[in-house]
């Protein structure tokens, strides 16, 4: 068994909602303060608060619980692409601390848990969390730290984290302000933060419209994004380091024709199309931002 959680931990971590803190109990997490007290599951704090919206608690969770059931862990060529391009910008000091928020199946921290001393995984879905705990386990991997939490109330300290990944999460969080915030509040002066959201709809080919709206409603996706919008959500606070924009042409049919075929080759060669037309914003599907923190 991996590390449960005990109370040298306590160092990294505060009360979700009033940001005192935390106590450790029997199977529990306390926050004297606020008096809101948290399970401990299998050595995985779970910081789920009344003030996350139930709704769209539900429509995550019921979607990404599905999604991250199965325990068989296999990386995919998109997840190997990802990881290449967050290693390319991240600092390589090895003591940096690293988070990855929203981490789904873990292909992230599972990745940098073999460059960093410790990293840290936390995500809304409680299975794809235990699901990573029990991978983990599993492989003996003792410096990945997971926790169940809401990216607008994280458990974190403040002036932690040198780098934060987030892919794919912020078109999911209903108070996108409270997501900066807290993200500007738990990383350090400096650290780097590497985003990725759905592209705004007026550079997405429209062939994939359609397409594109029905999936946004199934998920959940709750806006899209471009430069203008992460400028004007991060302020003076974070300035722009570097764009990606991927998911074109190919990629997308690659995708489609994968959902039936789910041929490995296939989707390998996707990635090396892809990779090409990173630099080009119209006809790409999502864009990744790599912003370094000011102030
Ligand atoms: C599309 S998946 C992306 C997962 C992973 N980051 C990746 O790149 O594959 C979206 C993830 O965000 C999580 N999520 C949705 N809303 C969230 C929230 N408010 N706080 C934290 N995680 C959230 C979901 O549970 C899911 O794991
Ligand atoms: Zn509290």
């Amino acid at each position: 068994m991996s590390d449960m959680f005990n109370k040298k931990d306590l160092k990294y971590y505060v009360c979700p909602i009033c940001k005192s803190d935390l106590h450790l109990g029997k199977n529990k997490l306390i926050c004297r303060k606020c008096k809101n007290n948290f399970r401990i599951i299998e050595g995985v704090p779970i910081f789920l608060t009344n003030k996350i919206s139930p709704e769209n608690y539900e429509k995550q969770t019921s979607y990404f619980d599905k999604e991250f059931s199965d325990l068989k862990y296999d990386i995919e060529p998109w997840q190997i692409t990802y990881n290449k391009r967050m290693s390319d910008v991240f600092p390589k000091n090895k003591k940096a601390n690293y988070l990855d928020l929203g981490c789904g199946s873990g292909y992230a921290v599972l990745h940098f848990s073999k460059k960093y001393g410790i990293v840290f995984g936390c995500d809304l879905s409680i299975n794809s969390i235990l699901r990573l705990k029990n991978i983990c386990d599993a492989n003996k991997i003792r410096n990945i730290k997971l926790c169940v939490a809401s990216a607008e109330y994280l458990p974190y300290k403040k002036d932690i984290f040198d780098m934060i990944s987030s892919n794919a999460v912020i078109e999911h969080v209903p108070n996108e302000k409270e997501y900066v915030n807290e993200l500007l509040r738990i990383s350090k002066r400096e650290s780097v933060f590497f985003i990725t959201g759905p592209l705004k709809f007026r550079y997405v080919n429209p062939l994939f419209w359609i397409l594109n709206i029905i999936n946004d409603r199934m998920v959940g996706h709750l806006r899209r994004y471009d430069e203008k919008r992460f400028k004007k959500i991060f302020k003076n606070k974070a300035k722009i380091h570097r764009i990606f924009y991927t998911g074109h042409f190919m990629k997308s049919i690659i995708t489609l024709i994968n959902l039936f075929l789910r041929n490995k080759y296939l989707s390998k060669k996707a990635e090396v199309y892809d990779d090409k037309l990173i630099n080009k914003k119209y006809g790409a599907n999502n864009i990744s931002i790599v912003l370094k923190r000011k102030l």
